[in-house]
């Protein structure tokens, strides 16, 4: 990411806080896997988005109008020893060099230089409740600025969350971002290629999110999410992650794995059948997901609401699921009392960005938000029959399938940032026959 573009985000922020404002934002901590190592790191997406900054345990304050700088970062300082342990730090210097601050310090100076900074200050932006150790000693600093009022001091008595102002800023994105989530979906296409090309019965799930990890590794990517390979009645579990499962002939692989690429994240899902041939009933299934995910994305458009997606699956899934017997009675009646739910439980989708999982609400004023262009979803319909449902013939039991392609809304036609890869049951069934040609 070109740091003018984080520093373009600071200067939007900047201006919606107006002078009279503090902004603090802290970035993530190493977090503890077992006894004294870590798991690998992963920074905070809000102060990825506005810092770039890839170090743990650093605090952005951002000050509108601050004749010294507005931009200040504090982050770990070099230290000879434990860089010689758990990597080289840019500290303060590198810090201002290499990722624009105005002024940046010593983390373990945030005592002595923010209470000054917030002398003065009318309002703070700070989003309270995600880490209660800061909580405290932000509110210790007021406090003790408050103590101090007889002294003419002023403190802040304006508390706002900082969320919903970035929030809203990575719900649109830019240029860059939209390239950066093209590369993620490139690689990820590529990785779903690949277990494609050597997906067989005797398989394991694992064998397939380890050629996923190695596909995304290569690339310099990570795993946006734990890989789900779910064998047979596997994919009937939505988060299934245990992975360890052989693969069966005549079972499909339902395959949910997408990376990350400088942060910004994919996410795909496919259903394949292990032996390369769909049967009858999966077929069936396979096709209505299929038509469901297809009548949304085509609702992927400015001005549709954010539910029309998802309501376009459920008419199409309960239109379907009545044609193959499996619910009985009018259409209206199954979907006012949501029939679906026992096969379709969860939602159409989800925004997508930094976070898999994105931020931006989903309403406003009560109302679900009109689609507007720069906005990037997912749309991931899935039809799940656990073994042993009552009611439905067995050759549609233990079928669970989910089609998930990432869409980014646009003045026009949706765009589909993971069209690459094969979607339609016969095309899946061409490529994985023509295998070793
Ligand atoms: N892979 C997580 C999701 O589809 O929401
Ligand atoms: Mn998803
Ligand atoms: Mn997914």
């Amino acid at each position: 990411m070109n740091p003018e573009e984080w520093a373009r985000r600071r200067r939007a922020l900047a201006r919606e806080m107006g002078s009279g404002s503090v902004a603090i934002l802290p970035g993530a901590h190493e977090k503890i896997r077992n006894r004294d190592l870590h798991y690998r790191f992963r920074q905070d997406s809000d102060f990825l988005y506005l810092t770039g900054f890839p170090e743990p345990d650093a605090v952005m304050v951002l000050v509108p109008g601050r004749p010294e700088g507005q931009y200040l970062l504090f982050v770990r300082p070099r230290d000879r020893t434990q860089e010689t342990w758990t990597g080289r730090r840019l500290g303060p210097e590198g810090a201002i060099r290499e990722f624009g601050a105005d002024q940046a310090f010593p983390i373990g100076d945030l005592g002595k230089v923010l209470p000054d900074i917030l002398e003065g200050a009318e309002r703070i932006y700070y989003t309270m409740g995600q880490n209660e150790g800061f909580d405290h000693t932000i509110l210790g600093w007021i406090n003790r600025l408050r103590e101090r009022s007889r002294q003419g001091v002023v403190p802040p008595e304006t508390f706002v969350s900082l969320d919903p102002l970035i929030h809203e800023m990575r719900l649109f994105k830019s240029a860059a971002e939209v390239a950066e989530m093209r590369k993620a979906a490139r690689v990820s296409v590529a990785a779903h290629e690949r277990v494609m090309a050597s997906l067989a019965p005797g398989r394991y799930e694992y064998e397939v999110a380890a050629d996923v990890l190695h596909s995304f590794a290569r690339a310099g990517c990570e795993e946006a999410y734990t890989t789900i390979a779910g064998g047979g009645a596997n994919a009937c579990v939505l988060h299934y992650v245990e992975n360890r499962d052989l693969l069966n002939a005549g079972t499909l692989l339902l395959l949910d794995a997408g990376c990350e690429s400088e942060g910004y994240a994919s996410d795909i899902t496919r259903t394949y059948p292990v032996s390369g041939r769909f049967s009858p009933e999966q077929r069936a299934l396979y096709d209505l997901v299929l038509a469901a995910q297809e009548a949304a994305i085509a609702a992927c458009r400015p001005g549709r609401h954010w539910n029309e997606p998802h309501e376009a699956t459920v008419r199409v899934i309960t239109q379907g699921l009545i044609r193959l017997g499996l619910l009985k009675g009018p259409l209206r009646e199954l979907i006012r009392d949501r029939a679906y739910e026992t096969y379709y439980m969860h939602r159409a989708g989800h925004w997508l960005g930094l976070d898999v999982h994105d931020v931006g609400s989903y309403k406003v004023d009560g109302a679900w938000r009109e689609l507007e262009p720069g906005m990037v979803l997912t749309v991931e319909p899935g039809i799940y029959i656990r073994p042993g449902l009552r009611g439905v013939p067995k050759g549609f039991q233990g079928i669970g399938i989910r089609i998930e392609d990432d869409v980014r809304i646009t003045r026009s036609e949706p765009d589909v940032l993971t069209r690459g890869l094969v979607k339609t049951a016969s095309a899946i069934e061409t490529v994985m026959q023509n295998r070793g040609r």
